[in-house]
């Protein structure tokens, strides 16, 4: 496998090395002034002497969260340099700061917007606009895509969760005391940070109850989080639409096309073994991950789309006839509406619709008179990926049992961002996809309660779920065998394995408690920004802020951040029954993952203010 190093080279979207331009310093005053930056960098406990290698990338064994698989050859872009303790130049992790050597080499000392006294400014460079003006006669001739958005120096020091817990004790303060004033420093005010008012932190006993989530380890974790977006950090607020994933899952599906890859089941050599205790291994993994009593529940599939599917045409087909009802709730994306609809439609069923408040959240007492003994069964989202929104998944499913219903559970949104367990909730079906929980593409999960999954027939047929055929008949396997026709996603369902290992190592209450506070946060800060209306603001809501601002399309937003190099998805999001019962057709979403940090969303508010401030090109 060959990842990208960020040499400066000229690259798609970057610049030409500044290497040789008039005016620039030579290679051997670059290689040194270099080491001096990779030095200064926080975690980088390199001696003077040191010299610097060209950037290479190996497994990143020394992370605090380095995969418990077996190990792995390290990946290598050139050859292995001397094992390096994490954070420095040798280490894979290093591209997080994502400023190619020369360029960052070539940059003159700028002074570091205000750090605070004893806190050491050190470069990380971010944009800030009011800070550009200030230091735009200091900088260099701008690369080509670095002219309109200066870079400076920024001072290094996000928080993690207990200084996130202060920040927002202050922001809550200030809110009381000064309602109108912003809270923060897109201006380069960065006092924030360091904030040392105890007394006003929330749940401060809770807080400290808990290890600090450290939110750098975990970023480093991710080689594609550093890299650069039109010259700048990408910053990835889609988690919503799929997460990016961790070296432990790269690594995993280059261990298994190195050392394991086979078909499974079916031939007597030791590779065929491998391969096999690679995809059951991860089957068992996933049943722990979601608390089913057996491995045998999990079934695996594509994604959730083809999980719902499948039970819609087995199950669903089987048990909802003419006259029967199918309730959804009208948060429910696209994939769980249309199976049920296309059900509907073959079998002269009705789907009947949970109403939601102004806020984006279920009425339950709507959903009770939906339920009658024609109710076969309920689908509902744990997570509303267009609004955020978390349902009462728990109390919807008692009640459908009340009136005889079974539950579809589509946890899509939810894995990723809380603690699932299926036998707790009662779920007779739970889906959602590796690829929104830091595993590959191309595989996800159907957790079926075993009662119904042997009652259920098989849905396509071929290899690996017969037990025998012949041209009068065919017997099937057991479960879940006989749902898995043909050559499965073995590789990556190893990698699924490995996404929820690295997912529990992290811990999913500690990911769970980060990710809510950086909500808070977020929702705190671009709220009053002026045009803004968001979408969907229950009171209990994971990962998505979604929005709207006056006087722009939603993709003249996306691509407004997309300049400086944040990604989020704008348009209706596979949900547009939830974003029509809010009068629009599309918003902007950006959403969170345990990656992001406080300073990424003030880059996000930074460009939102400057477009409501009338410098972008509004709507005609
Ligand atoms: N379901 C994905 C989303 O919400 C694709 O963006």
């Amino acid at each position: 496998m060959n990842i990208p190093t960020p040499t400066a080279k000229p690259q798609a979207g970057g610049w030409p090395a500044p290497t040789g331009l008039p005016g620039l310093p030579d290679e051997a005053t670059l290689a040194r002034l270099a080491g001096e930056f990779f030095r200064a960098l926080p975690g980088s406990p390199v001696p003077a002497s040191t010299p610097v290698p060209a950037p290479s990338f190996t497994s990143p064994a020394a992370s605090s969260l380095s995969s418990g698989e077996p190990a792995v050859p390290a990946l290598q872009a050139s050859p292995a340099p001397p094992a390096s303790p994490p954070g420095t130049e040798g280490d894979w992790r290093a591209p997080e700061f994502g400023v190619p050597e020369a360029y960052a080499a070539a940059l003159p000392t700028v002074a570091p917007i205000s750090s605070p006294a004893g806190v050491p400014g050190s470069p990380y460079y971010f944009l800030s606009e009011a800070t550009a003006q200030t230091n735009a006669q200091q900088l260099p001739a701008s690369p080509p895509g670095a002219t309109e958005n200066h870079i400076v120096a920024h001072p290094f020091e996000l928080p993690g969760d207990v200084a996130l817990r202060r920040v927002l004790g202050e922001l809550a303060g200030e809110r009381t005391e000064q309602p109108a004033r912003a809270p923060h420093p897109s201006t380069g005010d960065s006092r924030f940070y360091f904030i040392d008012l105890p007394s006003a932190i929330p749940n401060q006993a809770d807080a400290s109850r808990f290890p600090a989530f450290d939110v750098h380890a975990v970023r480093r974790d991710f080689p594609i989080l550093g890299e650069r977006v039109n010259g700048k950090p990408l910053v990835w607020f889609d988690n919503a639409a799929t997460t990016q994933k961790p070296q432990a899952v790269i690594e995993r599906l280059v261990q298994f096309y190195q050392h394991e890859n086979s078909n499974i089941h079916r031939a007597a050599h030791e590779l065929a073994a491998r391969s096999t205790d690679a995809y059951e291994a991860a089957r068992g993994k996933v049943a722990r991950f979601l608390g089913a009593s057996s491995a045998e529940e999990i079934i695996f599939v594509r994604g959730a789309t083809e999980a719902i599917n499948l039970v819609a045409k087995t199950w669903g087909r089987q048990n909802i006839g003419e006259g029967d009802e199918i309730v959804v709730s009208l948060l429910e994306h696209h994939a769980n509406i249309v199976p049920w609809q296309q059900l509907a439609k073959e079998s002269g069923a009705h789907i009947r619709v949970i109403p939601v408040d102004d806020k984006g959240q279920i009425l339950l007492e709507e959903y009770q008179h939906l339920l009658n003994d024609r109710t076969r069964l309920v689908a509902i989202s744990q997570v509303s990926n267009a609004l955020g929104t978390v349902t009462p998944v728990k109390e919807i499913i008692d009640l459908a049992h009340r009136a005889g219903a079974r539950v579809l559970v589509d946890g899509a949104q939810s894995v990723s961002h809380m603690r699932v367990n299926v036998q707790a909730l009662d779920a007779d079906f739970f889906v959602f996809s590796g690829h929104k929980v830091f595993a590959p593409t191309g595989i996800g999960v159907v957790y079926g309660k075993r009662d119904l999954l042997e009652t259920m027939p098989p849905w396509q047929g071929g290899g690996n779920m017969i037990a025998d055929v012949t041209f009068e008949r065919t017997l099937y396997q057991g479960v879940p065998a006989r749902f898995e026709a043909g050559t499965g996603n073995i590789a990556d369902a190893a990698g699924l394995g490995a996404a929820i290992d690295y997912v529990q190592r992290i811990g999913i209450e500690n990911i769970a408690r980060y990710e809510h506070d950086l909500l808070t946060y977020a929702t705190q800060r671009v709220s009053p920004i002026p045009g803004i209306r968001l979408i969907g603001t229950a009171d209990d809501k994971a990962s998505v802020l979604s929005f709207i601002l006056a006087g722009y399309r939603t993709e003249e937003v996306g691509s407004a951040l997309n300049e400086e190099g944040i990604a989020v998805r704008a348009g209706h999001h596979c949900a547009q029954p939830i974003l029509r019962r809010f009068g629009v057709e599309a918003t902007v979403r950006p959403s969170l993952a345990f990656y992001n940090t406080c300073e990424e969303v003030d880059l996000l508010v930074s460009v939102l203010q400057r477009l409501a401030r009338g410098k972008g090109r509004p709507v005609s």
